[in-house]
Parts: C-alpha cells; sequence; structure tokens
C-alpha cells in the first residue's frame, strides 16, 4: 500500500468513526501532537476511539466532513482535514482545518504533527473558550492548562473505557461495524443470517428418561414438550441493499430455535418466557474470539475493495480462512437433513455443554432437485416447502449435548477448536418435531422477520459463556433493535 493511501484509509475511516480502522495505520510507538496533546503509543489509540465515540460531555463523535492529501514526498505526507465539534466542559462548536504532517514507515504511521490551518491559537480559543479566556492563547500558562486538561481527559478516558474492559470496547467496535453495514445492505433485515428459507412451528420434547443426572436442569429440569419456532437461514448478509447471496453459493447455514412458555427468570428483559438455541451447519465457529471479528472485518473490507491483504493478517487469518472454506463447500440438498451445531459453549446448570441438532433419520428427507446444476436461487427454501407441505411429511430431530471435560480437549475459549465425540461424546436429551405444515405466506414472513433469536433469551442455567458469546449479547439486541425500527 502507498504511504498516500494509507494516510487516506486513515482518514476515511475517521469519517465513518471506525477507530479500530484507524488504529490499523498506526505503529505501536506512534508520535502524536497538536496544541493539547503530546503522546505516544497506546494514548494516541486511546485518543482516535474517544473522538469516535460519544463521551461524556460530549454528545456526538468528531466530525471529519473533509480531508485531502497535499504533499507527497517519500515517507512524509501532507496533508488537512476539517474538524467539527464541540469543544470542553462548555460544549462550545468548533469548526475548523487542521494541518497535519505524517511520517509513515514499514506502511504504519509512525509520527503525526497537527497544527492550525488558515487559522491563529487565537481564532481558535475565541471558538473554544469564548471571547475573554482567548487573549490568553499565546501565554505559555494558557497553553500549559489546555494540555493538562487534555492530558487529565484523555487518562479518564482510558481509565474508564480503554483499561477497564477490552471485551466492552472490542464488542461496541464490532456492534459499530455491524450497524454500519446493516444501514447499507438493510435496515430492516437481521445483518447476518438475513434470508430465510422458512419459519416453522414445532414441538421440544425433553426426554422423559435422562439417564446422566447433570442433564436434569433448567428447560430439561422435567419431562416436558414446548412449542417451539425454528428459523432456518444463510449465514451471510446481503450482498447490496435488498439482494441476497443465492442458495447455490456457498455459506453457512443456520437454524435458530426459539422455546416458548419457559418458566422462570431470563437473563435478558426483552423476552420473558422463552428459551433460544442458536446454532449453525458446522461443528466449529470461524473466529477464537470477538477480537478476531475487527481482523476479519479488515479482511472484508480489503476483499470488496480489491486491496492486497496486509501479509501480518493474512496469516493470522489463515484458520479463520481454512474453516470458512470448509463450511461454505458444503453443498447441502435440503435445511431439514443436517447437522447443527452451536459451535460455543454454555452452562447447563453447574456444568458446561456445547449442543448439537441432527435428523433422527436422513432417509425421510426430501431433498428436491438432487441436481446441484438445477437448483434455483432459493432452493433451500422450495425443499422445505417441498418436505413440510407439498408432501406433508413431518421432521424428527435430535437435540445433543457434549459435557466440558477439561481446557485442553473441550476449551471454553477458542471456538475454533472442535469439542471431539472422543473426548466428550454427545448425549441426546429432547426431541424436536416439525409437523407438515403451511409456512411460505406473507403472515409467517412478517413473523420472521419481527422475531430476534439470541443466545442470551435464556434462563440463567443455560446461559451462554465464552468471549463470543459475551460480545453477541449487546450486538443482537441492538442489531434486532435497530432493524425492528428502520
Ligand atoms: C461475535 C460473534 C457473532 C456475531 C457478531 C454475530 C452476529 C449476529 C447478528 C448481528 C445476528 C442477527 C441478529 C438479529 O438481527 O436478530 C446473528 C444471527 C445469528 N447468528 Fe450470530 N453472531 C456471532 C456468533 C455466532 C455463533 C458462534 C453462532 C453459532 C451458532 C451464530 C449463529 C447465528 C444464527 C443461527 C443467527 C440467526 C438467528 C435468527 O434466525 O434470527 N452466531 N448473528
Amino acid at each position: 500500500m502507498s504511504n498516500e493511501s494509507i494516510v487516506k484509509k486513515f482518514f476515511t475511516s475517521y469519517q465513518l468513526h471506525d477507530y479500530l480502522g484507524m488504529h490499523n495505520c498506526l505503529d505501536q510507538n506512534v508520535k502524536f501532537s497538536d496544541f493539547a496533546f503530546d503522546i505516544s503509543g497506546d494514548e494516541v489509540k486511546a485518543m482516535w476511539r474517544w473522538f469516535c465515540m460519544r463521551y461524556p460531555p460530549r454528545e456526538l463523535p468528531i466530525e471529519v466532513p473533509a480531508f485531502e492529501i497535499i504533499k507527497s514526498e517519500g515517507e512524509v505526507i501532507l496533508a488537512k482535514y476539517r474538524v467539527v465539534y464541540l469543544y470542553g466542559d462548555d460544549q462550545r462548536p468548533v469548526d475548523y482545518w487542521i494541518r497535519a504532517r505524517f511520517v509513515i514507515k514499514n506502511d504504519k504511521i509512525v509520527e503525526q504533527k497537527d497544527s492550525f490551518k488558515d487559522i491563529s491559537s487565537i481564532e481558535f480559543a475565541k471558538m473554544a473558550f469564548g471571547f475573554p479566556a482567548s487573549i490568553l492563547a499565546y501565554t505559555p500558562l494558557f497553553q500549559w492548562i489546555v494540555k493538562k486538561a487534555a492530558a487529565k481527559k484523555l487518562n479518564q478516558f482510558m481509565t474508564e473505557v480503554v483499561l477497564k474492559d477490552p471485551q466492552a470496547a472490542i464488542t461496541d467496535a464490532v456492534l459499530a461495524n455491524s450497524l454500519k453495514e446493516q444501514e447499507h445492505k438493510g435496515p430492516n433485515l437481521r445483518q447476518v443470517h438475513s434470508k430465510s428459507h422458512g419459519l416453522v412451528s414445532g414441538k421440544f420434547i425433553v426426554e422423559e428418561y435422562l439417564s446422566d443426572e447433570r442433564c436434569k436442569v433448567g428447560v430439561f429440569a422435567t419431562p416436558k414438550e414446548y412449542k417451539i419456532w425454528v428459523r432456518f437461514s444463510n449465514g451471510s448478509s446481503p450482498k447490496a441493499l435488498g439482494i441476497f447471496k443465492p442458495d447455490t453459493e456457498g455459506d453457512a447455514r443456520g437454524m435458530a430455535i426459539k422455546l416458548k412458555n419457559v418458566e422462570g427468570n431470563k437473563v435478558a428483559s426483552d423476552e420473558e418466557d422463552t428459551q433460544d438455541f442458536t446454532l449453525i451447519n458446522h461443528h466449529v465457529f470461524f473466529l477464537p474470539d470477538v477480537a478476531g471479528y475487527i481482523d476479519f472485518g479488515e479482511f472484508r473490507k480489503a476483499m470488496e475493495g480489491g486491496e492486497k491483504l496486509d501479509p501480518v493478517l493474512a496469516q493470522k487469518l489463515a484458520p479463520t480462512l481454512a474453516i470458512l472454506k470448509e463450511m461454505s463447500s458444503k453443498v447441502i440438498g435440503n435445511p431439514l437433513s443436517i447437522q447443527y451445531w452451536s459451535t460455543t459453549p454454555y452452562k447447563l446448570g453447574s456444568n458446561f455443554i456445547k449442543f448439537s441438532v441432527k435428523p433422527h433419520d436422513l432417509e425421510t428427507v426430501t431433498i428436491t432437485n438432487p441436481d446441484p446444476d438445477s437448483r434455483s436461487q432459493n432452493y433451500l427454501r422450495e425443499a422445505i416447502v417441498s418436505h413440510l407441505t407439498n408432501e406433508r411429511k413431518e421432521i424428527v430431530l435430535d437435540f445433543l449435548v457434549q459435557f466440558f471435560v477439561d481446557e485442553s480437549k473441550t476449551p471454553i475459549e477458542n471456538p475454533m477448536k472442535e469439542w471431539t465425540q472422543e473426548d466428550s461424546p454427545f448425549i441426546k436429551i429432547a426431541t424436536i418435531i416439525i409437523p407438515a405444515q403451511e409456512f411460505d405466506n406473507d403472515e409467517r414472513k412478517q413473523l420472521d422477520a419481527s422475531l430476534s433469536f439470541t443466545p442470551w433469551h435464556t434462563l440463567p442455567e443455560h446461559q451462554p459463556v465464552g468471549s463470543v458469546n459475551l460480545a453477541r449479547r449487546k450486538i443482537y439486541q441492538e442489531i434486532a433493535k435497530a432493524r425492528r425500527e428502520a
């Protein structure tokens, strides 16, 4: 990547309030100075993050309506950029251009010096502090006070936001990117798993004789039958606004189950009587933790923009890409005929488990158009319609769990690592029956669009665990809220 394009990427990310994109352009020991700061390394990263966020007293992030490269000379790039924001505790509106001098080494910004462009320090002080204070703008004491106040604020931000909860900060970053993508590709749709193959009704029957006592907890405590909704989906986001990827292209396939009329207090407060289970048709997830989403986002952006991938990032993502390749190369005949896995772990009372759903008897599933070349864009919905509606056949699936053994065999973190059946065999604890039905109609599609499935619609006994699951709490809630309000 040229030095100029690194600076452009830096500003484009700033415009999108994508501080992780900005961080990616910075060297680990980057130095930054301007009228308020003289900082380096993590402090610089924290400062950009602060500027990209709503952090009191500032109600909104700093806006960067324009930027321009003025000159490019070897490792030095001169640029200017306009900033619009509310300054200080009094929240005074400021709007001005900054002249920025960047030094780039090994594709990273190692130094950035900002100064006012087209305005003097006095004019800036007038905007930021009002007339009386601006008279003092040239005095060393005034400059010392400004620097001291800025350092204090940055310190506070680092203590309250950055150091306190890196998981939360990364989750916020993933959420911000997801909301942006949702807004562009389908504001009223799920940001991923957007394309549904059908929302069907069914029954979830807890086994009468559970031989393993550890299983008798939460919804599995006593033999019982729950009414359920099951939603089958493709994993990807829309290709563009209103355009879904055809089913004939490789993708992860999702299965989301919602048990109804489940008694007991739930972890999330938005649904009082449901227990959800979400699964995909692969035994492992493609990311080790939520932070992996940031790297993966960078990868996707580079691919979509036709850019060359940073070799270090490419190496880091190699295992992720291998899993995605495996996932998307599976050709399936019918979403009813395949096995699904939770991939991430959950509590089962005082134990930890992963769960899986698999057809009880594969022979009974209808595969329409067995010849892959003759399949339509929506053949997966058509296959479910053929089975449940046209042929009036039910489908029976087994709900299975696998218990945690130890951290090396069955790690709680890193859902890229399989819990093998040799280390922890699956135990059947419930049966799912999806009866023959008509579901391919507008009314059901509307209900499908309105529902929200999340692992956090749960009894505490089945609470999700691990970094990936933790992040899903806020992300699913906010994405569902955004699409419902769109
Ligand atoms: C940090 C990791 C993850 C993120 C950021 C993420 C993000 C999302 C989002 C935004 C939705 C749409 C929610 C809605 O609009 O209601 C969704 C749906 C879904 N996700 Fe995830 N997900 C993650 C991990 C997983 C994992 C590990 C699984 C594995 C089973 C999974 C399976 C599903 C399924 C099946 C759906 C569709 C639910 C439905 O039909 O409504 N996700 N995910």
